[in-house]
């Protein structure tokens, strides 16, 4: 029988797929049903220093293949989350804080005041794109150095950063330079397609309200990007940092792709929006009968040994 528990930084996972930061972990109660399930942890909704209702209406969209949305961090307070951590302990998995402040200081002070709980691990998003008037951090390499320099000078806890999608060599070398000069224990990629749009020829209208009709694009539709993304850090991290590969996971067969790209564990969110917490056990069943049909007993037998054509 294989196994598909997999680690962080040496925090266990019984399994190999939780949930992304992003639709259903907003509040307690979600998180709960989170807890209850067999996602392999819980990953709460990315906070900001102060509660957010988000962006306007209609603001999140399924698709045929993934979604489009443009939430714009409706979440309830880093306060809340901090309070959650103690309530979500009792599910015996790892909780996850996804940090995601407006600006330097907000980081700062997010991440020093998640030091004295007893969360398990900190994911820092550098890469929501739907912050109107805010790019994308992840995408300015400079600020991404600086920030991630103050917030590991201050964290003692498994910490790590989620990033968008890039497209060019040039940038997956600039971006693991950075996370491998800060000694950060893991990445998170990727974060949704951002600013793509989807038209309605019959309303003659985007189907998302803000922005004027952009948002970030997930689901079926953005798993190569994610592929290539894990794979680009996998080889460039040479086991040094440890990697979620997120994007277009529906199948066990999905989520074994991103193992031979070389990703530690699977995040998971449009799937999970669309068929709620039982994904995790679908997806971890598949995942099983997929590695064992090809004599796979453990993740690490098969982790990042994608072979060469
Ligand atoms: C959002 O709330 O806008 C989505 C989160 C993200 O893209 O990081």
């Amino acid at each position: 029988m294989s196994t598909t528990s997999t680690n962080i930084a040496g925090i266990r996972l019984e399994k190999y797929a939780l949930n992304a930061s992003g639709p259903d972990c907003t509040t307690l109660e979600e998180l709960e049903k989170i807890g209850n399930s067999d996602c392999a942890a819980i990953m709460m909704k990315s906070c900001t220093l102060e509660p957010r209702e988000g962006n306007p209406e209609p603001r999140y969209q399924r698709l045929d293949f993934g979604a489009i949305q443009a939430m714009g961090l409706p979440n309830l307070g880093y306060k809340e989350y901090i309070k959650f951590v103690s309530e979500l302990k009792k599910y015996n998995k790892p909780v996850i804080a996804s940090l995601s402040g407006m600006c330097m200081a907000d980081n700062l002070q997010m991440v020093k005041e998640f030091q004295d709980t007893d969360v398990d691990i900190i994911e820092v998003n550098f890469s929501c794109p739907n912050i109107i008037g805010k790019p994308q951090l992840g995408y300015d390499f400079e600020q991404t150095d600086t920030v991630l320099g103050k917030i590991c000078e201050i964290n003692d806890k498994v910490i790590g950063v989620k990033l968008p999608p890039y497209f060019d060599f040039s940038h997956f070398d600039s971006v693991a330079e950075i996370m491998l000069r800060h000694n950060v224990q893991f990445v998170s990629c990727i974060n949704s397609l951002g600013n793509t749009m989807i038209i309605d020829p019959e309303t003659e209208s985007p189907i998302i309200k803000p922005k004027g009709g952009y948002g970030g694009l997930s689901g079926e539709y953005v798993k190569p990007v994610g592929l290539s993304n894990v794979r680009a850090f996998y080889e460039r991290f040479e086991g040094k940092i440890q990697i979620f590969g997120v994007g277009g996971i529906v199948t066990g067969t999905d989520a074994f792709e991103y193992l031979l790209a070389g990703a530690d564990a699977v995040q998971i969110a449009t799937t999970f929006e669309k068929e709620g917490a039982d994904c995790f056990t679908r997806i971890d069943n598949e995942l099983k009968a997929i590695m064992g049909r090809k004599g796979y007993a453990s993740i690490d037998e098969v982790k990042g040994k994608l072979k060469a054509l």
